[in-house]
């Protein structure tokens, strides 16, 4: 069987590096790698509302940022599909079908629900103890039941995501399993496919703080203009206990080595700070002392813009053409309506509820009201 790949952001931000490294990075590597039968990207505003009700103005300006952003790293419209979530309507028919095989203590079990309802104070109602109060949107409750319709419509087999998706990955699995063993077997259950390196999955904010997030406000956009990125990273959260460039140095938690882990290749040694062979020699010798911030702040800065730059240059190029870039995502819908419409017939021929199509339902009842 072939090998489908499927992946998709919530429209509430521009992107960031933690969404590069974690998995814009990985997509366009896969793309230009080859070797799939298809790849579908999406912009998921059906799931942003589910905790965005009252601000769709927020989620309708997003769409656009989100798009320039898959564009701008070097998604190419021409070997990827890309796609609108609201714009296919069988996602929701597919999420109603699903939602019959989970149980609301499965919904409750979910770790990366929990967590988010905490952040968004949604638990109230239900006091500090029960994360799932009453006054959680059901929407917003249900959204891994729609996750998984995103993830089957195209019978995606490899799903390239952060590890916080993990439970939604879990759920789906259980859902296609649940799916086929009572219908039959029409669906497919997914991989998640997670960056190989480990300080990818999770990258810190430049404040050090556990999560590069909107909302803590630490984070470098991919859209950040050089002067931006530059003031970021030259603030950037380091050793507190560095105060001397003599002193040794801890890089355990210190952002600039977490980013040069997760950004640094060798060729940049040779290009931008040559008097190092590699991360590991910079490493012992800011461990060892005598090695200053403002040094490696510096040539994380120069890889940082080795990178940023040519997306920077796309972005450009791909502003120029908004009305282009709502057609791409208008064709993108298109494809995706067909493939889903194809998957949805296949589940409803097995629930055995295309009831127009089936002689032989349509010849039994007569024969029954006529013999
Ligand atoms: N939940 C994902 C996020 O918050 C977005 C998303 C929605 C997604 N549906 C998906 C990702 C299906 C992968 C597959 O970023």
């Amino acid at each position: 069987m072939g090998k489908i790949i499927l992946t998709g952001d919530r429209p509430t931000g521009r992107l960031h590096l933690g969404h590069y490294v974690g998995s814009l990075r990985e997509r366009v590597a896969l793309q230009e790698k080859g070797g799939y039968d298809e790849m579908f990207v999406f912009i998921a505003d059906v799931q942003a509302l589910t905790d965005n009700a009252a601000n769709p103005e927020k989620v309708r300006q997003n769409v656009i940022e989100v798009a320039l952003d898959y564009l701008s790293v070097g998604l190419d419209p021409e070997k990827v599909t890309i796609f609108i979530q609201s714009m296919v309507p069988q996602l929701h028919e597919m999420t109603q079908f699903f939602s019959n095989l989970v149980t609301v203590a499965r919904l409750q079990r979910n770790p990366t629900v929990k967590t988010e309802i905490r952040m968004r104070g949604f638990g109230e109602e239900g006091g500090e103890q029960q994360a799932f109060g009453s006054g959680v949107p059901v929407g917003f409750f249900t959204y891994p039941i729609s996750q998984a319709a995103d993830i089957c419509f195209c019978k995606a087999t490899t799903v390239p995501v952060g590890e916080d998706q993990e439970p939604m990955l879990e759920q789906c699995r259980e859902i296609v399993r649940s799916f086929n063993t009572i219908y039959g077997p029409v669906l497919v259950e997914p991989e998640i496919l997670l960056p190989s390196k480990s300080v990818c999955r999770r990258l810190p904010g430049t404040d050090g703080k556990a999560k590069m997030s909107k909302s803590l406000g630490n984070c470098i956009y991919l859209a950040d203009d050089p002067a931006e990125v530059k003031k970021k990273v030259m603030s950037m959260f380091t050793d507190p206990g560095h105060l001397k460039v003599e002193d040794p140095g801890k890089v355990e938690g210190n952002c600039v080595f977490t980013y040069l882990d997760a950004f640094a290749e060798p060729e940049d040694f040779p290009r931008f700070w040559p008097e190092y062979g590699s991360l590991d020699e910079v490493k012992d010798h800011y461990r060892r002392g005598g090695l200053g911030d403002v040094k490696c702040k510096k040539f994380l800065l120069a890889v940082l813009e080795d990178r940023l730059a040519p997306i920077r240059e796309r972005r450009a190029r791909w502003e120029k053409d908004i009305p282009g870039v709502y057609e791409i995502l208008r064709k993108g819908s298109e494809k995706a309506c067909a493939v889903a419409a194809k998957t949805l017939h296949e589940m409803k021929d097995a629930m055995k509820i295309n009831y127009f199509d089936d002689a032989a339902l349509i010849a039994e009842q007569a024969e029954k009201y006529n013999r």
